[in-house]
């Protein structure tokens, strides 16, 4: 099993991106949050992606290259049609139109349209929380998802994440989560290791319990429990359906189309620029009185620290630019094997 650094990481994706024909400024963006989501613990979000990235470029879903447009601009607000270009760019650039309008407004929003996957959309929030806003973003899957409604069997929602950040001096409040017990991609990583996933994250296709993540790919494929699982899956399910209605229904992006793969995403998101609403010096002095008051709670056996949503990325990002990065081997071999059908050279990585 490999080790690599981030910019090992960087690189590789980088040069496997460029050899499925991405302009090369371009594939570095999309290898930065690539080699970023794995830095922070999230390697469902990392470069065992590229693999599928570039099996929809080659099936036309994603399209290098196409310009991102944006089609509706006014004050406070704007629709951006990014054209099945990679998620990562089209969000880049409605950040630095967000950053713009909600400076001059106090607040934006931004619908996108026709969007490819984004990648981990805490990244996105900490930006902007690095900014000065308090962000939020959320995604939905207007393709076939992989999540049940509640009390249903049948695949019918996308892990429909949604992303809240705040500035922090040591580290921005970065709270970034599917509305899903789990996200998709954990269940690939679980499965690729041959591992058992928690109980209460999923079902097998005829409704019942399981624990094997190879039940929700083999036929007849299960699916994901809404966030709460069994219990009070109620709540991430109504959580999903309103991310649904505000990222496919009103972005007009859509939802449960069948025109689309699992993976393109409908977004919105929304900046508040925190120093037209209360000086900055106040929401930071209120912000450390409110994390003490967090963190001087009694904790349960076993519990070492009380977390920041966010924390926990930023703990992971400091022991990865220790230690690096370990790739699954079954990781490794798709991305050799995907690098030398481009006929890139990864020999010098690892
Ligand atoms: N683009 C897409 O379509 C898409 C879809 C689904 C998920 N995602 C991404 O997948 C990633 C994984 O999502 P997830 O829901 O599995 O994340 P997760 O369950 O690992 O974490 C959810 C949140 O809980 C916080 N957290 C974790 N442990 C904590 C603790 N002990 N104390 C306090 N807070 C804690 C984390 O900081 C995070 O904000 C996210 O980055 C998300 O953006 C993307």
């Amino acid at each position: 099993m490999p080790t690599l650094n981030a910019s090992q990481l960087t690189t590789l994706a980088t040069r496997v991106l460029e050899g499925a024909g991405v302009p090369p400024g371009d594939a570095r963006v999309v290898a930065d949050e690539l080699a970023a989501a794995n830095m922070v613990g999230h390697d469902s979000h990392g470069v065992m992606r590229l693999v599928q990235y570039v099996s929809m470029i080659d099936d036309g879903i994603i399209k290098p290259g196409a310009s991102v447009e944006v089609i509706k601009d006014e004050p406070a607000y704007a629709v951006i049609d990014g054209q099945f270009n990679f998620g990562q760019l089209i969000v880049a650039e409605a950040l630095r139109v967000l950053f713009e309008k909600a400076r001059a407004a106090g607040t934006a929003t931004a619908m996108i349209r026709n969007s490819n996957h984004v990648g981990r959309l805490g990244s996105y929030t900490d930006r902007a929380a690095s900014e000065g806003f308090a962000a939020l973003m959320a995604v939905n899957g207007p393709g076939p998802g992989g999540v049940a409604p509640f009390g249903g069997i049948d695949r019918k929602l996308g892990t429909n994440p949604i992303c809240m950040a705040a500035p922090r001096a040591e580290g921005n409040f970065v709270l970034d989560m599917t509305t899903s017990a789990t996200a998709e991609g954990k269940l690939r990583v679980a499965h690729q290791k041959g591992e058992p996933v928690p109980p209460g994250m999923m079902i097998d296709g005829r409704g019942n319990p399981s624990t094997d993540p190879a039940d929700y790919y083999n036929e007849p494929c299960g699916a994901i429990l809404p966030l709460g699982g069994p219990l009070l899956g109620h709540k991430g399910y109504g959580l999903s359906v309103m991310v649904d209605v505000f990222c496919g229904i009103v972005s007009g992006n859509g939802v449960c189309r069948t025109d689309l793969p699992p993976g393109c995403n409908g977004v919105w998101m929304y900046l508040i620029d925190i120093e037209q609403f209360v000086p900055r010096s106040q929401f930071d002095a209120m912000a450390e009185t409110y994390v003490a008051h967090l963190k001087s709670s009694r904790r349960m056996e076993g519990v070492e620290e009380i977390l920041l949503p966010g924390e926990i990325e930023v703990r992971r990002r400091q022991q990865r630019e220790a230690e690096g990065v370990p790739i699954p081997d079954e990781t490794w071999r798709q991305i050799n094997e995907l690098a030398s059908r481009l006929d890139v050279s990864l020999s010098d990585i690892a």
